[in-house]
């Protein structure tokens, strides 16, 4: 069974094809074919811990366009939240549904929930991997510039979750990725080691800096996320002033490539991590990584549940 839990666990090629069935997807669905056959009376369970806005309606309109049904289950409203083991939880939601979706803190639920489930898991966002999103990134970089091998992909603030994916997800299909955080927020060196791995075989090359001019230097695309992830909140005033120099506005965006375009995988702070001027500007792609959560996550659902 194949579940997607981290970028790492699948190959290039898996990802790439991933990405043309998503492609095909798009395309498809926007010259009027349909596509409720492929998943004609399947069911996703829906697992939230945090708050979410894309995740939950890409997934919820993909199942109902792939023709089957999607069941919201807030963590807090069931047995979950009050104690019940993530084990037991696995084991119990298999009996009814063919696929989860989980949106929580830890990784290693995200496993447990593999390990002791008999239906594939998807990520839907954990602490330390987005790959969902990462998927969906990259689907809009092919679009927007062609190919992927070969571009520099620049990532500027905090060294997260999403941060995380991307350095894997750029390493397998090898685009050049250099990630600038502060000094301590850098992104988690399990992640920075499989990116590594993954770029020793794609020829992608990695880099982890401090120095917001490095990353932003010939990038193709200069990509930022929030600097207070979902569980955070208390760090929020401690962290802006050290994340303040990683601020993607326009001065340094214009350092990097006269066509790069500028990502986010939102929802942003404007004024924190990126200015009105950038994410609202000519360059930014942002909506368009948004609408291809949907397609890139049917493609998804397709190859682990139809
Ligand atoms: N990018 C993303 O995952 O957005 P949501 O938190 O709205 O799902
Ligand atoms: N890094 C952010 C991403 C939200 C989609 C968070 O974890 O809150």
């Amino acid at each position: 069974m194949k579940h997607l839990l981290c970028l790492s666990d699948w190959t290039s090629d898996e990802i790439l094809e991933t990405l043309s069935m998503a492609e095909k997807l798009k395309y498809e669905n926007k010259n009027g074919i349909r596509h409720n056959h492929l998943l004609k009376g399947k069911t996703l369970g829906m697992i939230f811990s945090k708050a979410s806005t894309r995740t939950r309606v890409s997934f919820e309109v993909g199942m109902y366009q792939l023709g089957g049904y999607s069941l919201f289950l807030s963590a807090n409203d069931i047995q979950l939240g009050r104690g019940e083991t993530v084990a037991d939880t696995a084991k119990t939601l298999s009996r009814y549904i063919d696929g989860i979706m989980i949106r929580t803190f830890k990784q290693s639920d995200v496993e447990t929930l593999a390990q002791y489930g008999t239906v594939p898991v998807i990520n839907g966002l954990t602490d330390s991997h987005h790959p969902c999103q990462v998927l969906a990134d990259l689907q809009t970089v092919k679009e927007k510039k062609g190919k992927l091998k070969g571009l520099k992909m620049a990532y500027l603030g905090d060294g997260n979750n999403v941060a995380n994916s991307l350095l894997i997800g750029c390493a397998k299909v090898g685009m050049h990725i250099t990630v600038a955080t502060p000094e301590g927020y850098s992104c988690d060196p399990d992640a920075i080691k499989k990116a590594q791995e993954a770029a020793a075989e794609t020829g992608a090359k990695v880099v982890i800096t401090t120095d917001p001019l490095e990353a932003v230097k010939d990038a193709d695309a200069v990509y930022t996320d929030t600097w207070v992830s979902m569980g955070m909140e208390g760090e929020k005033e401690k962290r802006v002033p050290i994340f303040m120099p990683y601020q993607v506005n326009d001065e340094l965006f214009s350092k990097s490539k006269p066509d790069a375009i500028f990502m986010h995988c939102l929802p942003a702070y404007r004024g924190f991590e990126v200015t009105d001027s950038v994410i609202d500007g000519s360059h930014s792609v942002v909506f368009d990584q948004a609408e291809n959560r949907l397609h890139a996550q049917k493609a998804v659902l397709v190859k682990l549940m139809g």
